[in-house]
């Protein structure tokens, strides 16, 4: 055996010995989010076997149905979170509220805001799913969290990741020191790190988008896509198309192979939805921050994603996020578009 083996917490407390003004203080939130995700993916590993596939009779926030899993992942987050002693207020996708920390337990000075499944609808096809978080700091004064602690800009971030269920378990995250991703090793129940200092090319010919949108979208982002076919057969190489419908599946190539994922606002078409899909708080600004901490860029087209002041917790936002060339290019012909 050539390699050595490190796992998350030993690597945090490399990183601050190398880095003084990282972040090793969060090591043990973290350890409660890894926690969290080993039972999540104990029940996404066995998904076809017990009762938990399908849907629930309850609706979320955002009009979607619930699944099963959706529901226990939720509940498997706060649970592992909610008495540790960091955190002082939590916002889940689930929640339509802010979650508080029970009165019973100690409040602490980080905020946590998670998408407890992504890409939920893909389990029953066993297609890879996710976890997505973002942590802050508090800025609100007294003990107990409040909603300005959770509706802050994503370039504060204290730090954010995913973990993904793919074909291995992964848990991808940044806390300001560069993208380091562990694969978890189910026989240790330990993830060991795999990727040290992980970095999004330049430029990639690979989009991921749902492209049976395309009428619904902006002149600016159908040319990129019509644009990118041509350009990359004039190089003579062809772009590909790759879309899982998982969001975390969908960056985590992304960050490996470069190219672009979009999920645009649908401007045109019976029913518009400018703002797109994907939610600011605990979807865009965590893999923002991921993406550029890989060196890419992230915005909603207009503006980067890390910079937008948001207004409310559900907060929908146009997302174009990858390798730097790509996003820039994307940014141009949508500044067109609007001239
Ligand atoms: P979630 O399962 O948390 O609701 O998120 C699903 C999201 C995201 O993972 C993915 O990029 C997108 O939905 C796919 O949406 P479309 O089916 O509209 O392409
Ligand atoms: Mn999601
Ligand atoms: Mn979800």
């Amino acid at each position: 055996m050539t390699y050595k083996i490190i796992t998350v917490q030993r690597h945090i407390m490399d990183t601050q010995r190398r880095y003084p003004q990282a972040r090793g203080e969060f090591s043990d939130l973290l350890s409660q989010i890894i926690l969290a995700a080993k039972v999540i993916y104990r029940e996404v590993s066995k998904a076809g076997l017990s009762d938990v596939l399908g849907a629930t009779d309850d609706i979320n926030v955002h009009g979607e149905r619930v699944m099963k899993l959706d529901k226990f992942a939720n509940t498997v987050m706060i649970r592992a979170l909610d008495h540790g002693g960091h955190l002082c207020i939590m916002a889940s996708e689930e929640n339509e509220d802010p979650i508080p920390i029970p009165e019973e337990y100690p409040s602490g000075k980080y905020v946590l805001l998670f998408d407890p499944l992504d890409g939920s609808s893909n389990i029953a096809v066993n297609v890879s799913v996710g976890s997505i978080f973002s942590i802050h700091r508090k800025i609100s004064s007294g003990k107990r969290g409040k909603l300005e602690d959770l509706l802050q800009p994503g370039y504060k971030q204290a730090g954010a990741g995913y973990i993904i269920y793919g074909s291995s378990t992964m848990l991808v995250f940044s806390t300001g020191v560069g993208v380091h991703g562990f694969t978890l090793d189910p026989s240790v129940g330990e993830f060991l790190l795999s990727h040290e200092n992980m970095q999004i090319p330049e430029s990639g010919a690979i989009y991921s988008c749902n492209e049976g949108y395309f009428n619904s979208w902006s002149p600016g982002v159908k040319e990129y896509i019509l644009q990118m076919k041509q350009n990359a057969t004039a190089e003579n190489k062809s772009a590909s198309l790759r879309y899982t419908g998982s969001m975390v599946a969908d960056i985590h190539r992304t960050l490996l192979y470069g190219g672009i994922f979009l999920y645009p606002g649908q401007v045109a078409g019976p029913a518009p939805k400018p703002e797109g899909k994907l939610r600011l708080l605990y979807e865009c600004a965590p893999m923002a921050y991921l993406i550029e901490q890989a060196g890419g860029r992230a915005s909603d087209g207009l503006r980067r994603i890390l910079d937008i002041a948001p207004d409310s917790l559900h907060q929908r936002v146009p997302f174009f996020a990858g390798s730097s060339l790509n996003v820039l290019e994307v940014e141009r012909l949508i500044r067109e578009e609007q001239a």
